[in-house]
């Protein structure tokens, strides 16, 4: 109970001024619920008169207008409750979602990595739409469905105390049943939330990978995980249900249980002439079914804890840490430094050990190394989407961990490896949710060399991403992610080279939208193409998560053992690649 409080309270709290909709909700369920008594009062006094010989036309006439009118009042408080209950719902579930999407977006990479995407879309879609269930039915419906019985059972205890309290024998014994199914079901229901994670996160890696199973041709039932993931989910359900079924049916026989009790107990008593006749048949015929009014309490019960849950992991996202506080200014040099830097993803195995290196201001620093060296952790570093686990990283002497989150990331323009295209047109795609205009974005194109493609498309820049007429290749890809640098226009440039080989002509122009970009920046580039690497100020050899060997490309070539390899291997044969994470010819 005291978890349900304190769970409510953070929702109510994440609703703020939408609270007020919930509550007139609840408040117009209640009054609905107290409406549900009117009808069982007409009976009474139908009964009464009838036995006391004095209905008539104009008693039936009242009693058939209060009842119509009761029933049309609770209608309609039930239905502007639902309204309200749904307005305050949809208006929380945005905020909570706003809210979630801008402590994402402040969460450093490496935290958000930690949890696997299937989770996290678990939380955004299904745990969120969960709490729709809960505010805008939930809510005012267990209090009409509370309010309801109670009421009623406040007019029968007017009439006949003693007959009242009898009527409630069942339900203690039917709450047992209840109570005993959410426990036997408990861990069960915590189960499927964990196997639902799995199964959202392997679904992602299905459909994500679709293009590799149909290349090697493997059938769906070939991706084992996704198949185990289903068939959990639907032995933990089959498992549950055997649980809840026969809890279930006792709830429902139990609740239905006030015949058999009151026609002994109330039938002697009228035979003793303790109670008069209509008394007899008015606890005969509300008494006994009253309760089955609260039948719908147990759905909404059964989902109680498991929609409140949903509470707990929107609060993880909310929880993940942000980097805080630090200095908005930049510092003027941008000179960056590895001082004795040791980084491990997992806690466990080294990635970078113990890296001093620097990356002059206005210069191109190139790192080369085989694949898995630990080259784009490197620069991830640089950008903090990790911090470091000893040692620091520098610019213009200032610890990048003292300078404030977006002001570092304001100043680092990266193009990554694997370029990101939204479904958004081409110019939204290009500015990323800045604000400039179609000339601005032009210039930028321009020199990124990818201007006259999108001028060639159907709607220029407001073509619309992903369509029949817009799929971008590789280098194009790349290039509108240089365009995006360029707009950016920040001091420090981060560069993941890809390794597959474009077609020279691509090739070709992504050199010249380069070339253009480094002008006047300090660039730190993952290069594997020769043409890149050689033209470098610095290159800086990485094998291992260790440097081997820095320097300019001719003082490599003689004392640096790998780079002296791959240059071999080039001369030897030009038309040789060495895979990928090695340096390639082009
Ligand atoms: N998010 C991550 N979690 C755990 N391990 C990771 C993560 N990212 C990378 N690694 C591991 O860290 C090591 C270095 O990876 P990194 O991506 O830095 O290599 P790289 O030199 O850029 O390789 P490539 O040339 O193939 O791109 C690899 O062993 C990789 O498996
Ligand atoms: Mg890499």
């Amino acid at each position: 109970m005291k978890e349900i409080n304190r769970r409510l309270k953070i929702l109510l709290n994440w609703a703020k001024e939408d609270k007020k909709y919930i509550y007139l909700s609840i408040l117009l369920g209640f009054l609905a619920g107290l409406l549900i008594m009117v009808p069982y009062m007409g009976i009474y006094n139908l009964i009464n008169t009838i036995y006391t010989g004095t209905l008539t036309k104009d008693i039936l006439l009242k009693l058939s207008i209060s009842v119509s009118v009761s029933i049309l009042v609770r209608y309609t408080l039930f239905t502007i409750a639902e309204i309200l209950s749904h307005k305050g719902a949809y208006n929380t579930l945005f905020k909570i979602r706003k809210k979630l999407i801008s402590h994402m977006s402040e969460v450093p990479l490496g935290e958000l990595n930690s949890k696997n995407r299937g989770e996290i879309k678990k939380i955004l879609n299904e745990d969120i739409e969960k709490l729709e269930l809960f505010l805008a039915h939930h809510l005012p419906e267990v209090v009409m469905y509370l309010t309801g019985p109670l009421a009623v059972f406040v007019y029968l205890f007017n009439v006949n105390m003693g007959l009242a309290l009898i009527t409630l024998i069942p339900l203690p014994i039917a709450f047992y049943f209840q109570v005993k199914m959410f426990k036997d079901t408990g861990n069960y229901i915590l189960e499927i939330n964990d196997v639902s994670n799995n199964l959202n996160s392997t679904m992602i890696e299905y459909i994500t990978g679709m293009r590799l199973i149909k290349s090697y041709n493997m059938t769906s039932s070939s991706f084992s995980k996704y198949k185990e993931a289903c068939h959990e989910k639907s032995r933990l359900w089959k498992k549950i249900s055997s649980i809840m079924g026969p809890n279930f049916a006792s709830f429902t026989i139990f609740i239905e249980f006030g015949l058999l009790i009151l026609i002994p107990i109330a039938g002697t008593l009228f035979l003793k002439e303790v109670i008069s006749p209509s008394i007899f048949i008015l606890f005969l015929l509300v008494g006994s079914l009253y309760l089955t009014e609260i039948r719908p309490l147990l759905e909404i019960g059964g989902h109680f804890s498991q929609v409140l849950s949903s509470v707990d992991k929107i609060e993880e996202i909310l929880n993940l840490e942000v980097f805080v506080g630090g200095s908005n200014n930049f510092p003027q040099n941008n000179t960056i430094e590895f001082n004795k830097v040791n980084f491990s993803y997992t806690g466990e195995e080294k990635i970078l050990k113990n890296i001093n290196i620097s990356i002059n201001e206005g210069q191109r620093t190139a790192i080369v190394g085989p694949s898995g060296s630990g080259k784009s952790t490197i620069l991830g570093l640089v950008a903090r989407f990790y911090d470091v686990d000893s040692g620091e990283i520098l610019i213009g002497k200032e610890n990048i961990k003292s300078i404030d989150y977006t002001t570092l990331l304001e100043n680092i323009a990266i193009v990554f490896q694997k370029n990101f295209l939204t479904k958004e047109s081409v110019f939204k795609n290009i500015t990323m949710g800045k604000d400039y205009t179609l000339e601005e974005v032009r210039e930028a194109c321009k020199k990124a060399q990818i201007d006259d493609v999108i001028m060639k498309l159907p709607d220029q820049y407001d073509t619309l991403v992903g369509g029949h007429d817009t799929r971008f290749s590789g280098g194009e890809q790349q290039r509108i992610s240089i365009a995006r640098a360029f707009l950016k226009d920040a001091p420090i440039l981060i560069l993941d080279e890809a390794t597959s080989n474009t077609d020279p002509e691509n090739q070709e122009k992504i050199n010249i939208a380069l070339n253009n970009l480094f002008i006047g920046k300090t660039v730190i580039i993952v290069a594997h193409r020769l043409s890149t690497i050689v033209d470098c100020d610095k290159i800086i050899v990485l094998e291992n998560g260790e440097v081997t060997g820095v320097g300019k490309h001719h003082e490599l070539i003689s004392k640096n053992k790998y780079y002296s390899q791959v240059w071999d291997k080039y001369k030897l044969s030009r038309d040789f690649s060495y895979g990928k994470g090695d340096i390639v010819e082009e």
